[in-house]
């Protein structure tokens, strides 16, 4: 295996944990270069799921070294707790794992500000996680974020009594909300004193020193690309980037140690949380389309962090050709492929139209986005189970020939087919 990056290319809960957990024997090291508590990367074992939201999904695997990334930002309660849950099941996770020290910290402020300001927006909220994540990449931006190397800093008391003066301010006065205690903050750093800093390494270091002796590095995304804050649909986006190219800037390493690109799709659209999504069929908002509900229920399509109904609608071939290009994507890995069987017929997005004119990509307003009609290609569906086919031969005609459309359509191989939710059930092309 080489080094390559795996990042989702829809709106996110693509299935990439279970691609990066199936990936992560062949490779030496996984790590997380994005995002932080916002991501829920679900693991099946044998009968038990596992949810993870900062740490790599390589962690489950013995010789595996974990790094999170210089450009993720880091819940330390949540990802104490994580670690926690993985220790009680007796994975040895502070063998495996190592944190940039210059990963943001996310702080009771985040949090409270997040919820606020969604408060405050009303009908025209982003439907964030609520887990701090904007706030916390705004404080990195505007320089006045908390790193985990600054938990040793002589001047943190200040820092901190400055930001919260502020936080306050924009809490109280502005926001109508509770103001956060200097205490509750406290209690966050100290356990990410005690906790995370004994982790804390310098990770660019450790990944030169890898590279150079031959490991192979899988770079894991959160989210997707139409979430990425520049090429997503703003501003119904995260707040970092989520595409490919974060990898390099949120870990520390060069373009010329990444080998391919595996841009993660479902064989469907989800998505949850507000913003365009053209192909939608069925939302918790009264949208009833039976094909979209077949696959809401079917696909059990619930946020695994926040538990939200997800979103559903068919694929995309705009999106995910999009996510090509701005990716490099070299070959797609598609998951949920047996939450179609049943449906007599599929659909797939080959264009959008918009006032009469056929247009080939994703415009870039939002406002655009919401108006265009999709241009569909309708497939014959099939009756057959393909759960848990472990090669093309035991798909169905039909199956083969959507999968061969997409490939068309989006421009780009498929190398990986999941057929259900263990590890075993996947097909490699
Ligand atoms: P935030 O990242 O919590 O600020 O949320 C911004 C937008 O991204 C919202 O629409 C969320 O629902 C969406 N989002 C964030 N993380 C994920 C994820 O891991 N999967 C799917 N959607 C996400």
């Amino acid at each position: 295996m080489t080094n390559t990056i795996a990042i989702g290319i829809q709106w996110g809960d693509e299935g990439k944990g279970k691609i990066v957990d199936l990936l992560a024997p062949d490779v030496d090291v996984v790590a997380r270069f994005q995002g932080g508590p916002n991501a829920g990367h679900t693991l099946v074992l044998g009968d038990k799921k596992t949810v993870l939201n900062h740490i790599p999904s390589g962690i489950l695997h013995e010789d595996t070294l974990c790094l999170i990334g210089n450009g993720t930002v880091v819940d330390p309660k949540r990802l104490v707790e994580e670690m926690d849950m993985l220790i009680e099941a007796c994975i040895p996770v502070t063998e495996r794992l190592k944190i940039s020290e210059r990963c943001q910290l996310i702080l009771p402020y985040h949090r409270s500000l997040d919820a606020a300001r969604e408060v405050a927006k009303g009908k025209a909220k982003i439907g964030t996680t609520g887990k701090g994540i904007g706030p916390c990449y705004e404080d990195k931006t505007a320089r006045r974020g908390i790193r985990l190397v600054d938990l040793t800093s002589d001047d943190l008391d200040e820092r901190i009594d400055a930001n919260l003066e502020y936080v306050n301010f924009m809490l109280v006065e502005y926001l109508k909300a509770a103001p956060v205690s200097r205490m509750e903050v406290d209690a966050m750093l100290d356990l990410a004193r005690e906790r995370l800093l004994p982790l804390a390494a310098d990770v660019p270091l450790i990944l030169q020193r890898r590279i150079k002796a031959g490991d192979s590095i899988l770079y894991e995304g959160a989210q997707g690309s139409m979430l990425d804050v520049d090429h997503g649909t703003y501003p119904f986006v995260t707040s970092s980037n989520t595409v490919a190219g974060a990898a390099l800037a949120g870990l520390g390493v060069g373009p010329g140690q990444v080998d391919a690109v595996l841009g993660i799709c479902k064989a469907y659209t989800t998505r949850v949380g507000a913003g365009p999504f053209p192909t939608e069929l069925y939302n918790a908002e009264g949208m009833e389309c039976p094909s979209g509900k077949h696959m809401a229920e079917k696909g059990n399509e619930f946020g695994s962090t926040t538990g939200r109904p997800r979103r559903t609608g068919w694929f995309d071939g705009v999106v995910v050709q999009h996510a090509v290009r701005i990716n490099g994507v070299t070959g797609l890995a598609i998951t949920k492929m047996d939450v179609l069987d049943g449906l007599e017929e599929v659909k797939l997005c080959v264009a959008y139209e918009l006032d009469g004119e056929r247009l080939e990509s994703v415009p870039a307003c939002c406002k655009q986005l919401e108006a265009v009609e999709p241009v569909y290609e309708t497939l014959p569906g099939w009756s057959e189970n393909t759960f848990g086919a472990t090669s093309m031969e035991q798909l169905p005609a039909n199956a083969r020939a959507l999968l061969k459309r997409i490939e068309e359509v989006c421009d780009c191989p498929v190398t990986m087919l999941s057929t259900g939710p263990d590890r075993s059930h996947i097909i490699h092309l």
